[in-house]
C-alpha cells in the first residue's frame, strides 16, 4: 500500500472492502515454495485463514496442498481443484458426513484428534471396504508464547492427543482394520514469532520418534508440524514477506528424521496476511468527553480480530498518503452496536475528517472469512489489485473493473 495513485481511485468505489495486492501474494508464494523446495518440505495452505476463490486459484497454481478443518474445507478445496492426495483434515469434532465425504475423496489424511474419532473413521472405512490413511494429532505440551486463544498444544486446549495416551493409541491401531497410522501431527498455536516453540517442538518429536521406535518398533513416514509462523502486524511494510527461510533452516537443524521420512507444514496465515487491508471510510468524527472517536463504515462484522482477541491492525488514513505530522488521537470504532467493535484506542494519525479513506492493514488472514453479517450489515466486497491495472500495469476506470 504505497501508492498514491491506487489510493485516489479508491475514493470512487463502495466501501469497505478487502483490497489485496497480488503481486505481494504471488511474492509470498514464490518465496515460500523456494524456500520449502531447498528441504523437500510439503506445504499444505490453511484454508481457513482465507478461502475467497481467486485467492485459492493462485495458491493452487503453486502445487500446494491443503490444510481442511471442516467438511466444507475439504470441499471446496477439491472444487477449486486441489490434489486430494494433498489434504490433510484436522479437527476435534469432524461428523461423519464429513468423515465420509473425505474417505470417498481419499484424501492425504486425517489428523486425528482422539481414540473415539479413530474408531469411528475405521468404522467408516469398514463399512466403505477402504483403508483410512490417519496420522495422529499430538498434544505436545509446548507454550506457543502467543495470545490465549491462539495457543493449542497445551493440555488445557481440546486438541490432540495427550502424549501420555500414545502407549494406548498405538495398541488400538493393532486392533483396528480399516485405519492406517501414516504419521504425527502437531499444531501449536498461531501468530508464533520466536522459532523458539518451534525448536522445543522438534526436541519433542524427536524424543517421541525415538519411543516409537524403540518401544514400539514404528517407524512413520509423515511428520506434519502445523502451521503458526506469525506476521509482522506493528509494522507491515519492514516485513511483507515473512522470513521463511530462517524458519525452515531452524526446523531443518533440530529436527532429526528417519530415513525416508517427509515434513509437512500447514501455513495460513504467513502465507496472505500481508497482502490484504481492508479499506473504509470515515463517517463521523465524533467527539467524547476527553476523546475523538473515528466512526468507520467498517466494523466488527467485517474483520472481528480485535474485538475478539484485542488483535491491533495498523491503520492509516490513505488519504492523506504524505502526511508526516501524526498529532491527532483517534479511538477507531465500527458503527455496530457493541462496545467491542472498536479496532484500536489513541491511535495516532494526521488530522481525519469525514469521507477519509483508511485501511487497516495485515487483513488477509482471518479477515474476509470471518465476516459475519451480525446486526443484517452487508458483507464487504473483494478488490484484487490485477484486476485494476491494464496489462502495463496502468490504472484503469473503475467501472471498466466492475465497480
Ligand atoms: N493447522 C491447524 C490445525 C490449525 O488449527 C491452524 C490454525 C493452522 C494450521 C494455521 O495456522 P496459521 O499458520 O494461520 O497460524 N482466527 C485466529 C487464528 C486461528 C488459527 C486457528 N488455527 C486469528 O485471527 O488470529
Amino acid at each position: 500500500m504505497h501508492n498514491k495513485d491506487l489510493y485516489r481511485y479508491f475514493t470512487s468505489m463502495k466501501t469497505p472492502f478487502y483490497y489485496y495486492d497480488i503481486h505481494l501474494l504471488h511474492e509470498s508464494l514464490t518465496r515460500l515454495r523456494d524456500s520449502a523446495d531447498k528441504y523437500d518440505y510439503q506445504v499444505h495452505y490453511a484454508i481457513k485463514a482465507n478461502a475467497n476463490n481467486r485467492i485459492l486459484e493462485i495458491i493452487r497454481d503453486y502445487g500446494f496442498g491443503v490444510d481442511c478443518v471442516s467438511g466444507n474445507e475439504v470441499k471446496r478445496a477439491i472444487e477449486i481443484g486441489f490434489d486430494p492426495k494433498k489434504i490433510v483434515f484436522a479437527g476435534v469434532g469432524k461428523s461423519d458426513d464429513e468423515i465420509c465425504y473425505s474417505i470417498d475423496h481419499s484424501i492425504f489424511s486425517f489428523n486425528c484428534e482422539s481414540i473415539e474419532e479413530i474408531n469411528v473413521i475405521n468404522e467408516w472405512g469398514r463399512k466403505k471396504k477402504k483403508v483410512v490413511a490417519v496420522s495422529l494429532r499430538l498434544n505436545p505440551d509446548i507454550d506457543a508464547v502467543t495470545h490465549k486463544y491462539l495457543t493449542t498444544g497445551l493440555p488445557e486446549n481440546k486438541f490432540g492427543i495427550p502424549l501420555q495416551f500414545l502407549g494406548k493409541v498405538i495398541h488400538q491401531f493393532k486392533i483396528l482394520t480399516h485405519v492406517k497410522l501414516i504419521g504425527l501431527h502437531f499444531h501449536i498455536g498461531s501468530q508464533i514469532r520466536e522459532l523458539g516453540p518451534y525448536v522445543e517442538l522438534c526436541e519433542k518429536v524427536n524424543a517421541i520418534q525415538g519411543t516409537l521406535s524403540h518401544k514400539y518398533g514404528i517407524n512413520l513416514e509423515h511428520i506434519n508440524l502445523g502451521g503458526g509462523l506469525g506476521i509482522n502486524y506493528e509494522n507491515p511494510d519492514s516485513e511483507l514477506i515473512p522470513d521463511y527461510g530462517n524458519f525452515f533452516e531452524t526446523i531443518h537443524k533440530h529436527l532429526k528424521l528417519r530415513k525416508g521420512q517427509k515434513v509437512h507444514f500447514e501455513l495460513g496465515r504467513s502465507v496472505v496476511g500481508q497482502m490484504g487491508s481492508l479499506i473504509s471510510r470515515v463517517l463521523y468524527i465524533k467527539k467524547g468527553l476527553n476523546k475523538e472517536f473515528m466512526i468507520l463504515d467498517a466494523g466488527m462484522t467485517d474483520l472481528i480480530r480485535p474485538a475478539l482477541y484485542g488483535a491491533q491492525h495498523k491503520i492509516q488514513n490513505i488519504s492523506k498518503p504524505e502526511a508526516q505530522i501524526m498529532n491527532y488521537k483517534y479511538d477507531v470504532v465500527g458503527p455496530v452496536c457493541e462496545s467491542s467493535d472498536s479496532f484500536d484506542d489513541n491511535v495516532m494519525l494526521p488530522i481525519t475528517k469525514r469521507g477519509d479513506l483508511v485501511a487497516i492493514r495485515s487483513t488477509g488472514a482471518y479477515g474476509e472469512i470471518m465476516v459475519s453479517q451480525y446486526t443484517l450489515r452487508d458483507k464487504p466486497h473483494a478488490v484484487y489489485s490485477d484486476e485494476l491495472t491494464d496489462g502495463q500495469g496502468q490504472l484503469v476506470f473503475p467501472q471498466a473493473a466492475g465497480m
